[in-house]
């Protein structure tokens, strides 16, 4: 019976497997990778790097970004539902074992792989440096001095500064590559060419974020600013420039 022959195929198309719901939430993820998640990582580590111009540019950075009108409301619709919500599914999509290799087509199954450690790992940094900087410790939304003084004493442990490269190792690379496959998956980059060209964009995402990461670490170790208290000096030429009456 020739007329019968694909019955599976019939249908309504949006609402076979694959499509419909799950093609919008795929879609919400790709794109929340993008915006408000990888913006706000971007905006993150631009703020952090206000460090490596010593600890009152860092304190007025933070007291900038604390002192944001609606600031509750951004925090919660601006990153920790888009985090989680990112975070979340993307569990699901990498215990669900979803095969999206075409998405992966010039390096196929080891980024596949390293997509899903990277973020799985950032999710772990993320959700401890979130406890320990929003959370717990000196308040640093009414405190915004004390922020140079608060990631300091935390970088004195090894663990923690250990953490604290891996975090930005791992961020970085999910996102770089985050952005290669963004682009593969909306049609943005279509012929081989350009997703070589895109690649080594990637590339070099990954390694400014990684370099400007490592940079904002290492300030918080410059013997200028050893010891920095967490009530700042009112002069700040005497901390930043390390003259008498600094913090040497
Ligand atoms: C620093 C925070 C994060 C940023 C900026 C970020 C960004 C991105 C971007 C831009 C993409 C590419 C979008 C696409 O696939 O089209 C992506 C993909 C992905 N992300 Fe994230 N992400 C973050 C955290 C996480 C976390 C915590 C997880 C949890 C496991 C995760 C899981 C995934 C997975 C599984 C994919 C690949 C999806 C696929 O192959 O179809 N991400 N991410």
């Amino acid at each position: 019976m020739a007329g019968l022959a694909s019955p599976v195929a019939r249908g309504v198309p949006p609402l076979r497997a694959g499509q419909g719901h799950s093609f919008f939430w795929r879609r919400l993820h790709s794109l929340s990778g993008i915006v408000p998640v990888g913006v706000f990582l971007l905006e993150h580590f631009i703020s952090n790097a206000f460090a490596t111009n010593g600890p009152h540019a860092y304190a007025d950075q933070v007291k900038f970004l604390t002192g944001l009108p609606f600031l509750i409301f951004l925090e919660v619709f601006g990153i920790y539902l888009p985090l989680l919500y990112h975070s979340l599914y993307g569990f699901y999509i990498w215990f669900r074992g979803d095969s999206n290799l075409s998405s992966y087509p010039l390096h196929g199954n080891f980024m596949y792989s390293a997509q899903r450690w990277t973020g799985g790992i950032a999710f772990l940094y993320m959700g401890w440096h979130t406890y320990t900087m929003r959370f717990s410790g000196i308040h640093l939304i009414t405190n915004s001095q004390a922020a140079f003084h608060k990631v300091q004493v935390e970088l004195q442990n090894p663990w923690a500064l250990a953490f604290y490269v891996i975090g930005i190792i791992t961020a970085s690379w999910h996102f770089a590559y985050g952005l290669y496959l963004f682009c593969s998956k909306w049609g943005i980059t279509v012929s081989d060419r350009s997703r070589k060209g895109m690649l080594a964009f990637s590339t070099l995402v990954a390694i400014a974020f990684i370099a400007v990461g490592f940079a904002t670490v290492a300030a918080f170790f410059n013997p200028q600013w050893r010891n920095t208290p967490e009530k700042l000096p009112s002069s700040p030429p005497a901390i930043e420039s390390g003259t008498p009456g600094g913090q040497r």
